[in-house]
This record gives C-alpha cells, sequence and structure tokens, in this order.
C-alpha cells in the first residue's frame, strides 16, 4: 500500500485591528523614511488593539478554516508562539473554546522564538502519518514588540496563521528529508520579567544566515533536492529584506549565481504579506507561503522551501511541493482584507498601545472595545483572561 501523501490543506491568516505606517514612525524618529522602505523592505507594522492579542487572532484565522472543514476529525491542536499570554495554560484552549471545537481534542503550546510553527507542522505531519484519518490544527501567533527607540523598533509586527494538516492536501505536499540546525546562542531573547525582546540586532542577522546555511547542507547530506529545483522560498521574514539576504547568503555559499531578477522571481511574491504587516516571529514563514500562493499562479506540481529560523537558535529546511489547482483553495481575498482594511493610528496611539497599563494583582479590568475581528479579550479578572465573540 502507497503511504498517502500529507501536508497543508488549508492555510489563512490574520492579523490586527491597526497598523502603524513607517513612514509615520520614520517622521517620528526624524529618520529617512527609505530606510524602512529599501533598506529593510518594509512599509507598515500591524499594532494589536488593546482587546486583542495572540489568542483573537490565532481564533480569527482557525475561524474560516473551521467553517470550510468542520472539526470533527482535528484531534490535536498545536499551537506555536513566543509571545504566550501564561506560564502555564496553552493559548490553544481558548482558541478551542471560542471555537466550540469538541473535547476529544489534545491541546499544547510549543516555543522556541521564531521556529516553533515548523515543530509544530512536523510533529502535526508525524500524527497523520499513524492515522490519516486525522487531522491536525496547526496554530501560530505573535505579537513582535521592541522597545520603542531602539533600532529594531522599526521591525514589529503581529499576526496569526492557521493551518489544517491532513492526508491527500489540497496545497502543499510536504517531503522528506528536511533539513534542522541547533547552536545555543544569544542573538534574541526575552526574559520572563520583560515584555519586549533583548535583541543583538547584527548578530541575529549573521545568526540567521549561518543557520540557513548549515540546515541547507543538513538537507542535501540527507538527499534533498539541489537549489536550482525550488520554484520559490518562503523565508522567516522579521523584515523583508532578510530573505534577500539570506538567499544571497546561500547562493554564494553553494556557488550559484544570481542576479536581481533571479532574486525576485524566488522571493518576491512571498514577501508581499510580511512587506505590510511586520514580523510576527513564529507565523512570519507561513505568512510567506501564504502570500506566495496567492500571488502566483505557475506553481502547480513544483517544489518550494520553507526556510524557518528562531533566535537562540534553531532552523530548518522544509521543501514541499505545491498540488495542482491550489489556486481553487486559497483564500486570496479574505487574506488581503485583513491587510487592507486594518486602520492607520498616529504615533501617540502607537505609544498607549505598546505600553498598556494592566493590573497583575487579579483586580478586574474591562478592555476597551476596539477590534473589528470575530473574538476579543474582554476582561482580565481574577487573574484570569475573559475572551468573547464580538458578533
Ligand atoms: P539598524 O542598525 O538601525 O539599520 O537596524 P542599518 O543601519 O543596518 O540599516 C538597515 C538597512 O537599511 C541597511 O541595508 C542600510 O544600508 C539601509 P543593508 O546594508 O543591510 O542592505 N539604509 C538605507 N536604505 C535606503 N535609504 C536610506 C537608508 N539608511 C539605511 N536612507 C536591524 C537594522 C535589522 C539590526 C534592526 O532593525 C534590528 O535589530 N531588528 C531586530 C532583529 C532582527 O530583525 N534580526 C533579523 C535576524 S534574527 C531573526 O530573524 C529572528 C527574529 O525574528 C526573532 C525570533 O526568532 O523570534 C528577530
Amino acid at each position: 500500500m502507497t503511504e498517502p501523501a500529507i501536508g497543508i490543506h488549508d492555510l489563512s491568516l490574520a492579523t490586527t485591528h491597526y497598523r502603524l505606517d513607517l513612514a509615520t514612525l520614520a517622521h517620528h524618529l526624524g529618520t529617512d523614511p527609505a530606510k524602512f522602505h529599501t533598506g529593510l523592505g518594509q512599509d507598515a507594522m500591524s499594532v494589536p488593539a488593546a482587546d486583542e492579542d495572540i489568542v483573537t487572532m490565532a481564533a480569527a484565522a482557525a475561524r474560516p478554516i473551521i467553517d470550510r472543514h468542520g472539526a470533527d476529525r482535528i484531534r490535536t491542536i498545536l499551537f506555536a508562539t513566543e509571545t504566550g499570554v501564561d506560564q502555564s495554560k496553552a493559548a490553544g484552549l481558548y482558541v478551542h473554546g471560542l471555537l466550540g471545537l469538541p473535547s476529544a481534542c489534545r491541546i499544547v503550546e510549543l516555543k522556541q522564538a521564531c521556529y516553533s510553527a515548523t515543530a509544530a507542522l512536523q510533529f502535526a505531519t508525524a500524527l497523520v502519518a499513524r492515522d490519516p484519518t486525522q487531522q491536525v490544527l496547526v496554530l501560530a501567533s505573535d505579537i513582535a514588540k521592541y522597545e520603542r527607540g531602539t533600532a529594531a523598533e522599526a521591525t514589529q509586527g503581529a499576526a496569526a496563521v492557521a493551518m489544517l494538516v491532513t492526508a491527500d492536501p489540497r496545497l502543499l505536499r510536504l517531503e522528506v528529508p528536511s533539513g534542522v540546525f541547533s547552536a545555543d546562542i544569544s542573538d534574541f531573547w526575552r526574559p520572563n520579567y520583560r515584555s519586549e525582546a533583548v535583541v543583538d540586532g547584527r548578530a541575529s542577522i549573521t545568526a540567521y544566515q549561518k543557520a540557513t546555511v548549515e540546515a541547507w547542507n543538513d538537507y542535501r547530506r540527507h538527499g534533498g533536492r539541489d537549489l536550482s529545483e525550488f520554484a520559490a522560498f518562503c523565508y522567516h521574514q522579521p523584515f523583508t529584506n532578510m530573505a534577500y539576504k539570506a538567499h544571497r547568503h546561500l547562493l554564494e555559499s553553494t556557488g550559484a549565481a544570481a542576479g536581481a531578477a533571479d532574486l525576485d522571481t524566488a522571493l518576491a511574491a512571498a514577501a508581499v504579506y510580511n512587506r505590510a504587516l511586520g514580523n510576527s516571529y513564529s507565523a512570519s514563514a507561513y505568512l510567506a507561503l501564504a502570500s506566495l500562493l496567492d500571488h502566483r499562479d505557475d506553481l502547480d506540481q513544483r517544489p518550494v522551501a520553507i526556510i524557518s529560523y528562531g533566535s537562540g537558535s534553531v532552523a530548518e529546511i522544509l521543501s514541499g511541493v505545491i498540488v495542482p489547482g491550489y489556486r481553487n483553495h486559497v483564500r486570496t481575498a479574505a487574506n488581503t482584507n485583513a491587510i487592507d482594511l486594518r486602520e492607520p493610528i498616529g504615533y501617540a496611539r502607537y505609544e498607549e498601545l505598546h505600553d498598556p497599563e494592566l493590573p497583575d494583582d487579579g483586580s478586574h479590568h474591562e478592555l476597551p472595545a476596539e477590534t473589528s475581528g470575530p473574538y476579543r479579550l474582554a476582561a482580565l479578572t481574577g487573574h484570569k483572561r475573559i475572551y468573547q465573540p464580538t458578533g
């Protein structure tokens, strides 16, 4: 009996109610906006409303998948994040409750900086291989936040993706092998007592490039495809030019030459959403995949690579083959709407939202109703988080 193909059957994204244009940030900082637009390759960043967080974004991303496919076969929810809302309880439990999913389900949260959604995808694939009648809901949701006034401020952002992993998928069939690399380093991290990450920007770029090459070498050692076989590359994008830097570095390390046009063919379609949303940590490489599927119609039966990097650090290179007919199952209009309908805000409002004053003594605190998304964080009370549908 032949093994069924396993991979991503459906993919949906969600982001925040607000956005800060990087031109607004540049104006406030007295920086040339070209540094952000051209130098980093970023136009805007998503900013969560007071009543949004990783749970509301993840539930909003998952809702259309449940509406389309039902939840009867979902027995596992894997929630990837590095901006978790609780040290103990998995954020996926709130999503499970909000979406009214069956109780016959296991739910767990995974963390390793921006990498963990890739681990979730691998674990999901293994579960489906064991029992192809089951489906796994993989959620990746993060809010990238740095101290205001630092060089990293322009690389903030927020978004979630939801992916349904199944046998005989309609979007992407994942392949074996993948390539992996890990190294214990401190390029970016967030101690438990901080709400913002600490980062050594230059070191993180070098670490990302080195990890990509090492993961690629591991992929090749295990019999992976030649670089020239891939139609496109979906990199983790802390800022979109990082994908270009890393890909150039990878090409140089393999002795391959690539001009600007080749780089654009390989990378540009996967950068459209990240350019508008900013860094979404664990979701970023899969936003790149959504962006690629929404912006190219020539990928039937062609291999694409997903290149995942999480500081600290772990990298993995996945390869997958795009399923013929994928364009009939993408969510281009909904994805574009989620991005385009964000409300632009000025610096003063962004500043308030960046540093909210929330009680940590268990007292009752209601959040203002701001989000236009389907779910909101309504209150904090008795150290509990109270989520509600908005509709
Ligand atoms: P910086 O040092 O202020 O910026 O911060 P810069 O001086 O390096 O300039 C950036 C680019 O803009 C440069 O281009 C400049 O030349 C160009 P490059 O040389 O790199 O090609 N530039 C201009 N271009 C046009 N017109 C101008 C102009 N001025 C300058 N007028 C830095 C940049 C990325 C370091 C900072 O934003 C930062 O620290 N960000 C956070 C860290 C980060 O994103 N690291 C990426 C790799 S690590 C990673 O991806 C993991 C992560 O997602 C976390 C996780 O895993 O959880 C971060």
